[in-house]
């Protein structure tokens, strides 16, 4: 896939009509619907700013949460319409429907340097099927489509690929952000790279572990996955995370890494504990050697010297899932170590969305990471080296 994508500074956006796709896919309380995290909403800012000192008329959309069956109150953007206002400290008209007539009639009265946000784009039905009417409509509300929802890429939805064929578009700075580090990081990657691999299971880590293993110098397994590994080896992993019916991928993948010459690396040392819990009782223990009635939840202090050296002379360094079940403190602690070992590192070091980014600001390292992505399961895909939609739409530069 070309990463090289034209941005909204290689179009002429003074006086036009911009749909401009932001990810504002923002958690909410579930009783009150307050937004409990404006990270997606901050992300956006740049390009949103960017557009209305440029005079463009930016007609905003997102999708949020997952509705079913056409408009949910509970799932309007109308607080993030708000807290867009706040941020932007100017008034974000907000439409009632996405492609209705209060839409249709906003957008056409909407000024250079105004910005207008659509409802919910999932509020229409033909969204999630890239219905090709749907997207013609949101289309021709605007003369240009930017995309900044690196969050959405890997969907192929109306609002996210489908408007990319009614008109020019481009990426803004925040995909482009993404794609420079991402993209970076798997196509020309300072070397050595090492993929430090972790979270519950091997099953969903599949595509990722394929693709690096192509790419990757060095390979860390940590978190519930390695279980699966270690059993694969041979190793007694008691009452652990276990994936039974990928074994043999596991061996195989031990094996291909081998033939290779990837060095793959894995636990030697076990943080079990006796029951899923924060205040579980724990013993640390050789890693193939877990008693029953007890479960990995971390890998111990051997396990965190050998990975911590491994990223220390790095070139890059991809981190995608936790080394243990870091919502526990006393199970944090390998998660903390490598967290801290990428502090330390001076490898380019790019955290993948999701878990593994929740890790590094819970534990307090966000600043120190040259890039987290914004995308859970658009930076997955992106590591498995599948082609975006949300990408591939735009026009290249
Ligand atoms: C996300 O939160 O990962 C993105 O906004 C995509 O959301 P989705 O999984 O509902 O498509």
């Amino acid at each position: 896939m070309n990463y090289n994508k034209k941005t909204v500074k290689d179009v002429e956006v003074s006086g036009k009509k911009v749909l401009l796709r932001c990810d504002f896919n923002v958690p909410q309380d579930k009783e009150t619907g307050a937004i409990t995290s404006d990270k997606r909403i901050v992300a956006a800012l740049p390009t949103i700013q960017y557009l209305l000192d440029h005079n463009a008329a930016v007609i905003a959309c997102s999708h949020l949460g997952k509705p079913k069956n056409g408009p949910d109150p509970k799932l309007s953007l109308a607080p993030v319409a708000k807290r867009l206002g706040e941020l932007l400290g100017k008034p974000v008209i907000m439409a009632a429907d996405t492609v209705g007539e209060d839409a249709k009639a906003k957008a056409a009265a909407l000024k250079p340097g105004e910005i207008l946000l659509l409802e919910n784009t999932r509020f229409e039905k033909g969204e999630t099927k890239n219905d090709p009417e749907l997207a013609k409509a949101m289309a021709s509300m605007a003369e240009l489509y930017v995309s900044d929802a690196f969050g959405a890429v890997h969907r192929a939805h109306a609002s996210t690929a489908g408007v990319a064929d009614y008109l020019p578009a481009v990426s803004g700075f925040l995909i482009q952000k993404e794609l420079d580090f991402l993209g970076g990081a798997i196509a020309n990657p300072k070397r050595p790279l090492v993929a430090i691999l972790g979270g519950a299971k091997v099953s969903s880590k599949i595509g990722v572990i394929n693709n690096l293993l192509e790419i990757a110098d060095t390979i860390i397994i940590g978190g519930g996955m390695a279980y699966t590994f270690s059993a694969a080896q041979g190793g007694k992993v008691g009452d652990s995370l276990l994936e039974s019916d990928w074994l043999d991928y596991s061996k195989e993948m031990v094996e291909k890494a081998a033939a290779k010459g990837v060095k793959l690396l894995l636990p030697v040392d076990t943080v079990c504990g006796d029951s899923f819990a924060a205040d579980a009782k724990s013993q640390l223990v050789k890693a193939g050697e877990i008693p029953d009635g007890w479960q990995g939840l971390d890998i111990g202090p051997e396990t965190m010297k050998l990975y911590c050296a491994a990223v220390a002379d790095a070139g890059t360094v991809i981190w995608n899932g936790p080394m243990g079940v870091f919502e526990f403190p006393a199970f944090a602690k390998g998660t903390e170590a490598m967290a801290e070992a990428l502090s330390k590192t001076s490898a380019i070091t790019i955290i993948g969305g999701g878990d593994s980014a929740a890790a590094v600001e819970q534990l307090g390292y966000a600043s120190k990471m040259t890039h987290i992505s914004t995308g859970g399961g658009a930076s997955l895909e992106f590591l498995e080296g599948k082609n975006l939609p949300g990408v591939a739409c735009l026009l290249d530069a």
